[in-house]
């Protein structure tokens, strides 16, 4: 990564593109439009409620990061997307029941002009779902070719001068990475001979990639996370980030482990359940949707723990995840964890985590943050693979080889210290030795 000289303002509109707009993105698109009202607080968000120390402590340089970095504003947002049925935000936003309809009235008819353009679907890969609002095709180079077309008339049509998208689509089965994965020819020739192993949000980030639009995955499937779309992203110079939310219980996961291993207690199992009743819920129960979101959710444990450095201590870890669809819930997911550690001379103890959250709620300021940062990271000249967003990701996305970072708080350090590097700031390492010379 080069560090850029200078980074451009935003000057203009920024495009919002969600591929999937259920759930999580209306609850992000009406709560943006209530807090640039001032209507309701944007609680959650880093970029709107965040500060970055500058300097030395005693220095006394706290911006928030609205002072310190050259982002788009919120009355600068504009929204689109694609979905698989054709409800615009509102009517989707009311079916989600998220929000109150004190909180939805107050920003109906703009939410309303919010439309899904016709999504691209492949029913093999979402099996819960029979999409309404779908485009057809002779082979998937052509369905690039549409989704294209759809974004160049959205900025015609918005006169956004920059672009981002969010997948807030539902989660796909397990991917196979195959042979045409590899490589941009081989990718390309696949679409054409319409390969089925390339799910629709891989047909999404290659046509976004082509119009220079940076890409977040919101989702446990492998969207841009294969070697052809990193080089795409790199040639295009296209910033891209993934994957999966890092929201519930899992975000619990990221930061109760690592205070355990920060003081050496051993872990033997570590037993999460959920129980949601959304739309998400539903394509989770299907048993090949699950397992691509248990390999998101089963990965953080050990990358936190690393078993197979500290064997004492976390070599026979028992970890299961589960998810239960179940209705009555709605959006309010209930997530427990049943903790078996022990600590001193072995002897066995119990945590349990109860967390009765809200799945959109938890979501919406990570699709808003995400859109400012890789708008960001775009102006500032960065493309390829993010890492330093891997803070809001299950299952963070880096170079080949590299383990991720899954401990919440080195995210967030890396995170901030990526800002202070990008901005001309000295990056902060927390020795404080110069405070007693
Ligand atoms: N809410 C959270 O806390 C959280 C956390 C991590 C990940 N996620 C993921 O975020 C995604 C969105 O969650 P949600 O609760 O909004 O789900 P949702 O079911 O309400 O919304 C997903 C939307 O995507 C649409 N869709 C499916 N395939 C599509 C396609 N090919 N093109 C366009 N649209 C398509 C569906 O019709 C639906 O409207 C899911 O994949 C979920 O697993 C959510």
């Amino acid at each position: 990564m080069k560090k850029p000289d200078s980074i451009p303002n935003a000057e203009g509109k920024l495009g919002v593109l969600l591929p999937g707009m259920g759930a999580v993105a209306t609850t992000f698109v009406a709560g943006t439009m209530l807090a640039r009202r001032g209507l309701a607080a944007p609680i959650g968000s880093l970029t709107q409620m965040g500060t970055i120390r500058l300097g030395k402590r005693t220095d006394h340089r706290v911006p928030t990061l609205q002072e310190f970095l050259p982002l788009a504003q919120l009355g600068d947002l504009e929204f689109g997307g694609w979905d698989i049925f054709p409800e615009n935000a509102l009517e989707t936003a009311e079916h989600a029941a998220v929000l109150s309809r004190e909180h939805l009235d107050a920003v109906k008819d703009e939410l309303a002009r919010v439309v899904p353009m016709p999504g691209a679907f492949d029913p093999r890969h979402v099996k819960r779902l029979q999409g309404t609002h779908v485009k057809k095709a002779r082979h998937k180079a052509e369905l690039v070719e549409q989704i294209r077309q759809d974004v160049r008339e959205f900025r015609a049509r918005t006169g956004v001068s920059r672009c981002v998208a969010i997948w807030c689509g539902s989660t796909e089965v397990l991917p196979t990475i195959n042979g045409a994965h590899q490589t941009i020819d081989g990718f390309e020739r696949a679409l054409l001979e319409d390969d089925a192993a390339i799910p629709a949000s891989q047909l999404y980030a290659w046509a976004l990639i082509k119009e220079r639009v940076p890409i977040a995955n919101g989702a446990p499937n492998a969207m841009v996370d294969f070697p052809a779309a990193v080089a795409l992203a790199r040639e295009c110079g296209v910033p891209i980030a993934g994957k999966d939310f890092k929201t519930g219980q899992t975000l619990m996961k990221t930061i109760v482990a690592p205070g355990l291993k920060a003081r050496m207690l051993g872990i033997r199992g570590w037993f999460s359940t959920n129980i949601l009743g959304n739309r998400d819920g539903e394509v989770l129960d299907d048993p090949d949707s699950f397992r691509c979101k248990e390999a998101t959710k089963l990965g953080v444990l050990e990358g936190v723990l690393e078993p197979e450095r500290h064997k004492a201590l976390y070599g026979d870890l028992y970890h299961k995840v589960r998810i239960e669809y179940y209705p009555p819930r709605g959006d309010a997911k209930e997530g427990w964890d049943n903790i078996d550690l022990f600590g001193w001379l072995g002897y066995p103890m119990q945590m349990k985590v109860d967390f009765l959250c809200r799945d959109s709620i938890l979501a919406a300021p990570l699709v808003l943050d995400l859109a400012l940062f890789l708008d960001l990271a775009q102006r500032a000249g960065l493309s390829g693979i993010q890492e330093w967003l891997g803070f809001y990701f299950k299952s963070p996305m880096a170079a080949p080889g590299l383990k991720p970072e899954h401990d919440l708080f080195i995210q967030l350090k890396k995170l901030k210290n990526t800002l202070r590097w990008l901005r001309g700031e000295e990056v902060i390492s927390h020795l404080g030795h110069e405070y007693y010379d």
